[in-house]
């Protein structure tokens, strides 16, 4: 089969043709993956940083979405020819940019016919990373002030939503253009984190500093920590925990598998409580050039490797009409306002932030920004894939 991997640590990503996945062990899914997910987490086990529980030659990818094809002897909950998406870790044999990838069932979860492949493909790493930082390391509660440092990437915009999802109120840094895509995900105050101050203003704007903060920026957690309070809680992703001060809670999060949480995490994005926006998609030819472009596409926006064109059914036809245009979910999502409401003890009229909650922000949802992004020569058009 075709995949797109490595063939030694520190290697570039190059096509590679590996053997048909061997035979199922009980509790194992075989998915006919026709979108698989890309982050800067797989440079990081491209360069061997992130043990993925096998060596290479190996196809590279934590993520992917499509169909059932075939299940081991202990797997009861799902059939052959269900729409899924999973992140299983360890690897069983193989990463995901490939045609067919093993997960094991219990990190499976599946998807309903109207989420796009696209989507539930980008949805697992960033969601169950801001899900496991939001709920289970801040543990935030309705009510409480929020902090997420580099909410414009897209784990980052996840941060976001969850935490607003919680009743929490926002505040997020991000560059300027990202301020008023992150209003319209929930934020209520969005400061520039070019401004060395930031961390100052967040203390000012909540006098004293946020309940809790969750750093998506490398490096960046010592920062967030003089934006909380006292006895506050700051969780990190990006493997740099400071030490504790002024009796601060600091948890440190990797992303673990849990199909049951990424079920919820697709029932949101099916309610529309949660969106997931897809830009450039490459072929697994163009695994290099797919991977190169991760954070430089429009901003907040995933990256995506698709084995071959995208079918809604097994064996079906090759393109669904529009497929290589840009694509909306759902098509009334194009007028979707924003979906939380202005929270009462949010910081409208403070000069110091970028934004507040704008009413513009809801006709620019981030579908309409992704819609229009600039893609490389390589990749499809961008795609905005969403389930608000
Ligand atoms: N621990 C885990 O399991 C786990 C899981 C997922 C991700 N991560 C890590 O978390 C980090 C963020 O992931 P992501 O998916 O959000 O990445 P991403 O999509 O590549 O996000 C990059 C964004 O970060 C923002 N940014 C850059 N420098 C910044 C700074 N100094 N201060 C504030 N924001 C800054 C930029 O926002 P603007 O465009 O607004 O300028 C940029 O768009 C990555 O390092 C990733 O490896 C860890």
């Amino acid at each position: 089969m075709k995949a797109a991997g490595i063939r030694e640590f520190g290697a570039s990503v190059e096509l590679l043709g590996l053997p048909e996945p061997r035979t199922l062990r009980p509790d194992e899914v075989l998915i006919d993956v026709r979108a698989a997910g890309m982050g800067n987490w797989d440079e990081i086990a491209r360069t061997g940083g992130w043990d993925l529980g096998v060596r290479p030659p190996m196809a590279l990818g934590v993520e992917a979405a499509g169909f059932v094809a075939a299940v081991g002897d202990q797997v009861a909950e799902l059939r052959v020819g269900d729409r899924v998406t999973a992140h299983s870790l360890p690897l069983r044999e193989q990463g995901a940019w490939a045609e067919r990838y093993i997960a094991v069932a219990p990190h499976v979860a599946a998807v309903p016919p109207d989420i796009p492949f696209d989507a539930a493909a980008a949805l697992p790493v960033p969601a169950l990373t801001a899900d496991q930082t939001i709920g289970d390391a801040l543990g935030v509660r309705p009510g409480e002030t929020v902090l997420v440092n580099g909410a414009g990437g897209v784990t980052g915009g996840m941060l976001v939503q969850l935490a607003a999802h919680r009743g929490a109120t926002v505040i997020a840094t991000a560059g300027p253009d990202s301020a008023d895509r992150l209003a319209a995900l929930g934020a209520a105050t969005v400061l520039d984190y070019h401004r060395p101050d930031w961390p100052q203003q967040v203390r000012a704007l909540t006098q004293g500093g946020v309940d809790a903060a969750a750093n998506a920026v490398p490096s960046g957690s010592a920062r967030t920590m003089r934006a909380v309070r006292d006895r506050g809680r700051l969780a990190t992703i990006t493997s740099d925990p400071p030490a504790a001060e002024r009796d601060i809670t600091v948890r440190a999060v990797l992303v673990a598998p849990d199909g049951r949480r990424l079920g919820r995490l697709v029932q949101l994005l099916a309610q529309g409580a949660l969106t997931v926006s897809v830009g450039e998609r490459f072929p697994l030819e163009q695994g290099a050039m797919a991977l190169a472009r991760v954070g430089h596409g429009a901003p907040g926006s995933a990256v995506v490797l698709r084995p071959g064109p995208v079918t809604e059914r097994p064996g079906g036809p090759a393109a669904l009409p529009g497929e290589h245009g840009p694509q909306r979910y759902p098509a009334s999502a194009a007028t979707a306002s924003v979906v939380s409401p202005a929270r009462p003890g949010g910081y409208s009229g403070c000069g110091m932030a970028m934004t507040r909650r704008p009413a513009a922000a809801a006709e620019r949802s981030p579908l309409a920004e992704s819609s229009t992004a600039a893609h490389s020569g390589g990749g499809q058009p961008s795609a905005a894939v969403t389930a608000r």
